[in-house]
């Protein structure tokens, strides 16, 4: 096939190309960065339009913008909703990376041994959206584009996705398609693709408890008045059970428990508990009773603190009693939660079991649904036809532990498949230092959705007939 002779021939310049998207650190959570997640539109849309696009626009919005960009061969032909997003994460804590996380450098590692690009969003997702922008170059160029393609690339999906939430309601006609297609999720290893089949959904919450009105002498006061630190630190405990369970009330009335074929199925993917463990530096794994690790990340819901504060926290010791406590909790979700009840059945929960000797506020952060996909589709037949054809092995369904909010809105508001065929690892460090993505994986990334391509076309032309 001549696309895998043209990505070799192009894949110096692909490179480049990705390398100086990462240069540009649009970091969507922080104003400071404002230009510069402007300045990555407009990187996308030009390098949209160099690639061959009939045309590609940046639709503004209350927020970041979105670039669109389509290329229509034949109004007969299938049509392909590419979805990425070219924000980042925040790179802090700074001092942990080895090298500026915008400031790309490509370095061989043992997983890695024709090397992988170092900087924030490698993987997550400017690496992962941009295989599409070359595939799609390569298609055209050799002339074996065949598919209508539609690219939206958002800039706030690291922040809630919000404002496209509000564009694909009112956008439908002009994103109506066949398949969406998103490359911003993992899978196993180059030697057990994956193709995601689920997603969590999350619900994010802000607590802060109040005790007295002002911080006093843990002397004076201590033992008097409630501290708190201490008692937020209570409540969340309370939490879990000893089943690690969650104990918020009817936190999993909607909860889909799955059959034993099911959970034997997901079980077979390959892992290895051993050294999972060992890359993580512990002796056990901890989770909800009766559920092995695959299970805790795939189909069962979480609640975890991300983040705690309050009091002293600097150098030295200072006797205080603080006025205030915060933490910031999320809860990773599963079919058929819905994560708006979720937040109101946290906040209730959380207001019940506060003592009468503090003020608890609760404040919802953004939130999505779960998603999952189905398996007998013509999208889902070519991802699968597109590994075994680029890979030589067949693909193995997982379900992921991380959420794409947006996934399900697709699904609800454009009636359409999701495909998410991600060519991440686990171990690319997403949202921590030193994120990184192989060379390998972007490579093999942009012949597979080639050949997803081809595969959409051809068994979608099936279907016809
Ligand atoms: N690409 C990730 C989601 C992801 C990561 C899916 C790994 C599967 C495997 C995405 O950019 C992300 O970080 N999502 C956030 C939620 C969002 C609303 C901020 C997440 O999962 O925490
Ligand atoms: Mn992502
Ligand atoms: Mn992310």
């Amino acid at each position: 096939m001549s696309i895998q002779r043209y990505i070799a021939a192009n894949s110096p310049r692909f490179l480049d190309e990705l390398v100086a998207l990462l240069r540009i650190p649009s970091v969507s959570a922080d104003p400071k960065y404002k230009e510069d997640v402007a300045r990555a539109a407009h990187f996308v849309k030009e390098k949209l339009l160099a690639s061959g696009v009939d045309t590609a626009e940046i639709c503004e919005t209350a927020g970041f913008p979105i670039v669109y960009g389509e290329k229509i061969v034949d109004t007969e032909a299938p049509t392909i909703l590419i979805y990425g997003h070219y924000d980042v994460q925040p790179a802090d804590p700074l001092e942990l990376w080895d090298s500026p996380p915008f400031e790309p450098v490509i370095k061989k590692t043992d997983l890695h041994p024709e090397g992988a690009i170092f900087a924030r969003g490698s993987a997550d997702d400017k690496g992962q959206f941009y295989m599409h922008v070359k595939a799609f170059e390569a298609m055209l160029a050799e002339g074996y584009l065949h598919c209508n393609v539609k690219f939206m690339i958002e800039g706030e999906e690291e922040v809630g996705s919000e404002n496209l939430d509000r564009f694909v309601q009112q956008n439908q006609e002009k994103l109506k398609a066949d398949v969406v297609l998103i490359s911003d999720t993992s899978m196993i290893s180059l030697e057990h693709p994956s193709v995601t089949v689920g997603l969590r959904g999350l619900a994010y919450m802000q607590v802060q408890v109040t005790g007295p009105n002002k911080d006093l002498h843990s002397g004076t006061f201590g033992g008097s008045v409630a501290n708190p630190i201490n008692i937020l630190c209570k409540m969340i405990a309370s939490l879990h059970d000893e089943d690690n369970r969650i104990t918020i009330p009817g936190f999993y009335d909607q909860v889909q428990e799955y059959d034993a074929e099911y959970r034997e199925q997901l079980n077979k993917a390959p892992f290895d508990l051993d050294e999972f463990k060992r890359k993580l530096d512990v002796e056990e794994t901890y989770g909800e009773k009766g559920y092995s690790t695959i299970e805790r990340v795939g189909i069962r819901p979480t609640l975890d603190v991300n983040g705690i504060w309050g009091g002293y926290i600097g150098e030295g010791a200072k006797t205080v009693l603080p006025s205030k406590a915060y933490a910031k909790i999320s809860m990773r979700l599963v079919p058929d939660q819905d994560h708006k009840r979720i937040a109101q059945l946290f906040e209730q929960h959380f207001q019940a079991i506060a003592p009468p000797a503090v003020k608890v506020k609760v404040v919802p952060h953004h939130g999505g649904q779960a998603a999952v996909v189905p398996t007998d589709s013509i999208g889902y037949k070519a991802a699968e036809a597109a590994i075994q054809e680029a890979f030589g092995k067949k693909a193995i369904p997982t379900r992921e532990g991380g959420s794409i909010p947006i996934t399900a809105l697709f699904q609800k508001v454009l009636g359409l498949d999701p495909i998410l065929l991600g060519f991440g690892l686990d171990t690319d460090a997403i949202h921590s230092p030193n994120e990184h993505y192989g060379v390998a994986n972007y490579l093999k990334g942009i012949e597979t959705i080639a050949l997803f391509f081809k595969y959409f076309q051809q068994l979608s032309q099936e279907a016809k007939q």
